[in-house]
């Protein structure tokens, strides 16, 4: 059974499903907390299922190392079998990626290498693109830079807004989650062997 630690920055729609989907007796991972680096709505998700929080302030830590070290210590004292960024709209300070790369994974909408950052959604409807997608990848240090993992097309219909646009990659990002963990957890995906040198 691995442990996980999931973090976030806004609603939580997606770590909502994944603690939905971990609350099965048959799913192999089990959410032990849930952090935030702002005031996050979506932590009331964690309190509803009975899941610990937390919150790490950027906005408390001027200094960014400062905040990377807090994060670490806390994420520490829950000692994650994988860390899950879930919508953390803020990169990963560089001792935390160390200390538990390459078991960090990342949800991003959108097929990357296309289209990374903070506007995945976005960027693909300006770009006036067919298709986009939605990736679940290794995090490294850069931005939506690690191995995808697992990853699959969306279409973008004619009339797609960003909304709309998103809450269908949404769904297809859950699933994608949702596998790869399992496949973490049962061996049939090794994080290690998927790693850069
Ligand atoms: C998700 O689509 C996630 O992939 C994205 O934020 C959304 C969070 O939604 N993350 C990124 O764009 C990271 N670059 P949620 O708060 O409803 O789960």
């Amino acid at each position: 059974m691995l442990s996980l630690v999931v973090l976030i920055s806004g609603g939580g729609s997606n770590l909502r499903a994944l603690l939905e989907t971990a609350s099965h007796g048959d799913f192999p991972a089990r959410v032990v907390a849930v952090g935030a680096d702002r005031e996050a709505a979506g932590l009331a998700h964690a309190e509803e299922f009975g899941i610990p929080s937390f919150t790490v302030p950027v906005a408390s830590h001027p200094d960014r190392d400062e905040w990377g070290a807090e994060l670490l210590a806390t994420l520490n004292a829950w000692q994650p079998d994988l860390l899950v960024l879930s919508g953390l709209m803020r990169l990963l300070p560089p001792a935390v990626v160390r200390a538990y790369s390459p078991r960090i994974l990342n949800t991003h909408p959108a097929y990357l290498p296309e289209f990374p950052g903070a506007h995945g959604v976005r960027d693909a409807l300006a770009a006036g693109a067919q298709q986009t997608g939605a990736s679940v990848i290794l995090v490294d240090e850069g931005v939506d830079t690690g191995p995808v993992l697992a990853q699959e097309r969306v279409p973008i219909l004619p009339r797609d807004t960003e909304a709309t646009l998103h809450e269908r990659i949404k769904p297809v990002e859950r699933r994608l989650l949702a596998g790869v963990i399992a496949g973490i957890a049962t061996g049939t995906i090794r994080p290690e062997e998927h790693q850069r040198a």
